[in-house]
Parts: C-alpha cells; sequence; structure tokens
C-alpha cells in the first residue's frame, strides 16, 4: 500500500526569530510511518520541525509551516491508498509576518492571527482523496463526542481519540492511551508506549482499509 502520514508541530512564524507552535513531539506519527514500513509498504512521512531520527525506509518531506503541509499533502495524496493524518497543525497563523523582529514597545502587543487551512478536513472534498483516512483528535473534555464530529466533519474511516489533558499521554510524551472512533462502534485502548499503538493501529488500519476496498 501507499500510504501518507502527517506528524509533528507546525511552526507558524510571527517574526525573523519568533514563531508559534506547539507541544507536538511528533513521536506518535513517527512511530506509525515506522510501523507501516516494517510492514512492508511504501510511506510518505511529512513533518512539521521535530528532534527525530527519519525511521529506516521512510521517504520524507520536510515542512514548516501548515501552509506548506497543505501544499505538500495535496501534492501527494491523490495516488496514496492510506492518509493518517497525525500531525498537530496550527489552527491559526499570524496575519502578517513582521519584516523585522519586533521591538517590544507598548506595555502590551496584539497578534492578529488568522485561520489555517484544514488539511484533513481537505482530503475528501478538495484533494479527491478516497482511500481510507484516518485523522486524531486531541482533546482536553467531551473526548468521544468532539471526535465524533471530526470523525463526520472530516470524512473519516476512523478518528484517534487522544485525553491531553493529563501528563503522561499525548502531546510530548513516551506512551499514550487513545480511544478509536469508527462509524459504527468505539474501542478503547490500554495505555501503551507509542511504538506498541503504533503497530496496532496500523494492524487496524489495515484491516479498516482491506474491508472498504473489498
Ligand atoms: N488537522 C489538519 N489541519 C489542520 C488542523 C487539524 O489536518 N489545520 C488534522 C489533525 O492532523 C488531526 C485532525 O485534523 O488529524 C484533528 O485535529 P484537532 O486539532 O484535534 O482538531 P481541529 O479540527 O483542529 O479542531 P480543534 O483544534 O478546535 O479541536
Ligand atoms: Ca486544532
Amino acid at each position: 500500500m501507499n500510504v501518507l502520514v502527517t506528524a509533528g508541530p507546525t511552526r507558524e512564524p510571527i517574526d525573523p526569530v519568533r514563531f508559534l507552535t506547539n507541544r507536538s513531539s511528533g513521536k506518535m506519527g513517527y512511530a506509525v510511518a515506522e510501523a507501516f514500513a516494517k510492514a512492508g509498504h511504501t510511506v510518505l512521512l511529512v513533518s512539521g520541525p521535530t528532534s527525530l531520527d527519519v525511521p529506516d525506509y521512510v521517504d520524507f518531506v520536510p515542512v514548516t509551516t501548515a501552509a506548506e503541509m497543505h501544499e505538500v499533502v495535496g501534492h501527494h495524496l491523490k495516488r496514496m491508498d492510506i492518509a493518517v493524518f497525525v500531525a498537530a497543525v496550527a489552527d491559526y497563523t499570524p496575519a502578517k509576518v513582521a519584516p523585522q523582529k519586533i521591538k517590544k514597545e507598548g506595555d502590551s502587543l496584539m497578534l492578529e492571527l488568522v485561520k489555517t487551512k484544514d488539511i484533513l478536513g481537505s482530503a475528501r472534498g478538495e484533494f479527491g482523496f478516497a482511500g481510507t483516512l484516518v485523522g486524531f483528535a486531541a482533546e482536553t473534555e467531551n473526548l468521544e463526542a468532539n471526535a465524533r464530529r471530526k470523525l463526520t466533519g472530516k470524512g473519516c474511516d476512523l478518528v484517534v481519540a487522544n485525553d491531553v489533558s493529563e501528563e503522561g499521554r499525548g502531546f510530548d510524551s513516551h506512551g499514550n492511551e487513545v480511544t478509536l472512533c469508527f462509524p459504527d462502534r468505539t474501542l478503547e485502548l490500554p495505555h501503551a508506549p507509542k511504538s506498541e499503538l503504533a503497530k496496532d493501529l496500523v494492524e487496524t488500519i489495515l484491516d479498516l482499509h482491506l474491508t472498504k476496498i473489498s
């Protein structure tokens, strides 16, 4: 199978020396990319800045901003069988990048932010993707209800929901505990290291794909 995985945070520049980002380490996405490659699939990993090594036998396109990730994903998605969107993409980006370093002048500073394009939300419509589509949902409350809204709203076959309100799961941690939201059922997985979880997820996603195309 041809598999596209997005991973990591994005970085949205404010001025030449500053940017907006989030706590995503990229570990979950890289583990998913690695598990697909180890299972013998052709993987393209599109990642924002992380400190991780690219897994063996994985094709890699580094990006920085949400806009760049949108463009790269749009370029490659059509030829993919499976796409897994693990990246923690910035929802808003500075309306303009200051050409010079912003000086500390007033007692407060207003930054105007504008919404980024929803990359996962562009998959079915704008990008015409008909394969198996998997999203992640990072939530601090109403986990399942919020994840289900993303499942239907973005046309996914599966949303992997992640409670990021506690230490030791989700952003920047080694392990994770997720709830799998399918259109017709919900499955809670026990806490596990991200590498183990990635292996289980890859099996689940491949099963889902085979059912979809059979
Ligand atoms: N996503 C994306 N492009 C964006 C924002 C999100 O591709 N601009 C993807 C993420 O990679 C993830 C899914 O959409 O697979 C859900 O991301 P999340 O941040 O949980 O949800 P949002 O739709 O951005 O909603 P909110 O942050 O308000 O919960
Ligand atoms: Ca978001």
